[in-house]
């Protein structure tokens, strides 16, 4: 089941990632999951996630502060968080639309199942209700399941590159992609 976020959920949300396996961690690793919880922009994040959770404050991060401003969406089974997926405001947007960056993962265990894809639909759903008009993100080349199903959403390849370094090292192929959320 799809839950939209909520204060009781973050914690989950953390376990779920720490309890990934370590191939699934090396595809995706934003930097405020997990162990990196513990560092500024993790405890930053963390604040975001929660205060996000109440429209009338996400509402004052949208204009206040963009880059603290989260959507997100947890699949839950059993009271277990199994998945999550977020868009959350870039910085330095002023006057070119507001785009927000995406992430996602599901446990390995549930992989597979159309989790992604329902977590997928309505996390973009929610943001485009908040006001995102372009959804973007950073996906390693030989990643199939998650280039397959970005595809699928319409998300297009903007420029692909080489990253300088991360937790398989140096060299691995990144693709940057974009998805135009139409106002309706
Ligand atoms: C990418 C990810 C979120 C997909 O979630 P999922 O629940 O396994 O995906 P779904 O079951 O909803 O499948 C949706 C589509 O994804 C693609 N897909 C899923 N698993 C796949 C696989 N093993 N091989 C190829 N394509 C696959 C397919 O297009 C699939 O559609 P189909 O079933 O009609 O063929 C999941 O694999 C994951 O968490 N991976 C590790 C973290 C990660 O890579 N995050 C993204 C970082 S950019």
């Amino acid at each position: 089941m799809i839950r939209t976020g909520s204060i009781r959920l973050v914690l989950g949300v953390h376990r779920a990632y720490e309890d990934l396996s370590a191939r699934s961690k090396s595809y995706f690793h934003p930097g405020f999951l997990g162990r990196a919880a513990l560092s500024r922009t993790g405890v930053a994040a963390a604040a975001a996630m929660i205060l996000s959770t109440l429209p009338s404050l996400r509402r004052l991060l949208w204009h206040l502060v963009p880059g603290a401003t989260f959507v997100w969406v947890a699949a839950v089974e059993c009271e277990r968080v199994i998945g999550f997926a977020y868009v959350k405001g870039m910085r330095g947007r002023r006057g070119r639309g507001h785009r927000g960056e995406l992430g996602i993962f599901v446990s390995d265990q549930w992989a597979g199942r159309g989790i992604g894809r329902a977590l997928l639909g309505t996390v973009l759903e929610q943001a485009r209700s908040v006001g995102f008009s372009e959804i973007y993100l950073r996906v390693y080349a030989d990643n199939e399941p998650a280039m397959r199903l970005y595809r699928e959403f319409g998300f297009q390849a903007l420029v692909s590159g080489t990253q300088g370094g991360g937790l398989l090292g140096a060299g691995r192929q990144v693709i940057e992609m974009l998805l135009r959320l139409e106002a309706k």
